[in-house]
């Protein structure tokens, strides 16, 4: 297992291009189960998630083959052989239960392993469930493990209770195949569902709205062979506008959305940081420790859950009393304990974090040895770590591998002090 080791306290400074979209990758890869139809697919992450999800699928009997020189997949015209989503492979991601609305939906019959808990919450999938149901799946419970059927999947209106970015997904991709027409409504409205719905629309589908909370399916779709080009990573490009202002640095990011980190980049003007965009350019200048903020994760476009445990780092080096409420997991503090260690000063209640600024009293994170949870909290370590004085030791990095690609040599190009070792 590899660490990482962090000599902090280094203005971050230079130019760094962000890969694409981890969660907009993984539900397109996993679309491609509705169809034996040919792919290709660019601005692929060289991310563990990535390969999780073609090592299942390719055990599920797909061909796909990635080539992470050029970033692409080529999903080959092939027909699965088996229709189960073993629990090896659902446990170490649960995004894979997301092979469960388009497998159901081509095929008839999906067995997936039930997720289970995770660090950051219990996370059901009662709402992926119910959706499929009112599509017309039969769904039982054996062994772990949901079994779904249907002959023949049949539009319906959907409203989900909650907002669910996977929820939306699974349904989204089962209703392409549905007769007639399907509403989704309180649909997640995640620029990673927008980039769904495109893909599915180059390879045939009819839909309307994504990107609103009413999405319309008109199925069923004859799908036929597309090539797509991947989003940029919005959560990787807000946790090296972090890196950069938590260090006081001036970096420039390429290849990014601006238009997908709004709610980041106000966050990080609030604090006082001067971010400018340009086309696909994100630019981020420090001047002076960050001021205090009070910020409550929301789905998009509010500030993203998957960005407040590096909020959180940077708030702790900041001037004043801060306060971050987290709205969608019920657990997502597990950074917090870590974050303690290295020396920041934050009470919880209940879902709420208070951040008392370490500049407030002349004081800074100081480096020692840390463990990770979960991706986002193994994040918000390295960027404490990167502005700790002193040596941090951040231990369980395969989090980290499974959501941002090179990153010791992206932060190495903006001149940190990191590198990786075998534990
Ligand atoms: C996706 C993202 C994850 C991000 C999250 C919220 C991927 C691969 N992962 O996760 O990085 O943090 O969106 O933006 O894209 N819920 C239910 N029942 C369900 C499904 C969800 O109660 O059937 C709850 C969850 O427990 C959570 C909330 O709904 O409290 C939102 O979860 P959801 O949007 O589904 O997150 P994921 O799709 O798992």
């Amino acid at each position: 297992m590899d660490k990482l080791l962090i000599e902090g306290a280094t203005p971050l400074t230079g130019n760094i291009e962000i890969s694409g979209s981890k969660n907009a990758t993984l539900p397109i890869l996993f679309s491609t189960l509705l169809t034996e139809k040919k792919c290709t697919l660019k601005n692929v992450p060289d991310l563990m998630d990535v390969h999780t999800s073609i090592k299942l699928l390719n055990q599920l009997g797909k061909f796909l083959n990635y080539d992470s020189q050029t970033h692409t997949v080529e999903v080959e015209s092939s027909s699965p052989h088996t229709f189960e989503a073993p629990y090896d492979l659902v446990r170490t991601m649960r995004a894979s239960i997301l092979v469960l609305g388009p497998m159901l939906a081509h095929y008839g019959s999906a067995k997936v392993s039930l997720p289970g808990g995770c660090s950051i919450g219990t996370r059901p999938v009662d709402l992926h469930l119910e959706a499929l149901k009112k599509l017309g799946a039969k769904i039982k419970f054996e062994e772990g493990y949901i079994h779904a059927q249907a002959k023949k999947l049949k539009g319906a209106l959907i409203h989900f209770k909650n907002v669910s970015v996977g929820a939306t997904e699974n349904t989204l991709m089962a209703a392409t195949l549905a007769e007639g027409m399907t509403t989704i409504s309180n649909a997640a409205c995640e620029p990673e569902i927008v980039d769904l719905a495109l893909f599915l629309k180059k390879i045939g589908a009819k839909i309307e709205g994504e990107g609103t909370p009413t999405i319309l399916i008109y199925g069923p779709t004859n799908f036929q062979s597309a090539n797509h080009t991947i989003i940029p990573d919005r959560i990787e490009a807000g946790t090296y506008l972090m890196a950069g202002a938590i260090t006081g640095g001036n970096i420039t990011l390429s290849n990014g959305c601006p238009e997908h980190v709004q709610a980041t980049l106000q966050a990080l003007k609030d604090c006082g940081f001067v971010v400018s965009t340009k086309n696909k350019t994100i630019q981020l200048k420090s001047e002076g420790p960050p001021s205090a903020l009070s910020v409550s994760t929301a789905p998009y476009p509010g500030f993203a859950t998957d960005m407040q445990a590096q909020l959180m780092a940077l708030l702790s080096t900041g001037v004043g009393r801060s306060q971050i409420l987290e709205s969608i997991f019920e657990n997502r503090f597990m950074h917090v304990p870590e974050l303690l260690r290295l020396g920041a000063d934050i009470q919880l209640q209940g879902n709420t974090a208070f951040i008392n600024g370490l500049s407030s009293t002349g004081k800074n994170f100081s480096g020692a040895t840390v463990m990770a949870t979960d991706l986002r909290a193994s994040a918000c370590l390295v960027l404490a770590g990167l502005a700790a004085s002193g040596k941090t030791t951040v231990r369980r990095i395969y989090h980290l591998d499974r959501g941002y690609e090179k990153l010791e040599l992206k932060l190495q190009a903006l001149g940190a002090r990191v590198w990786r070792e075998k534990e």
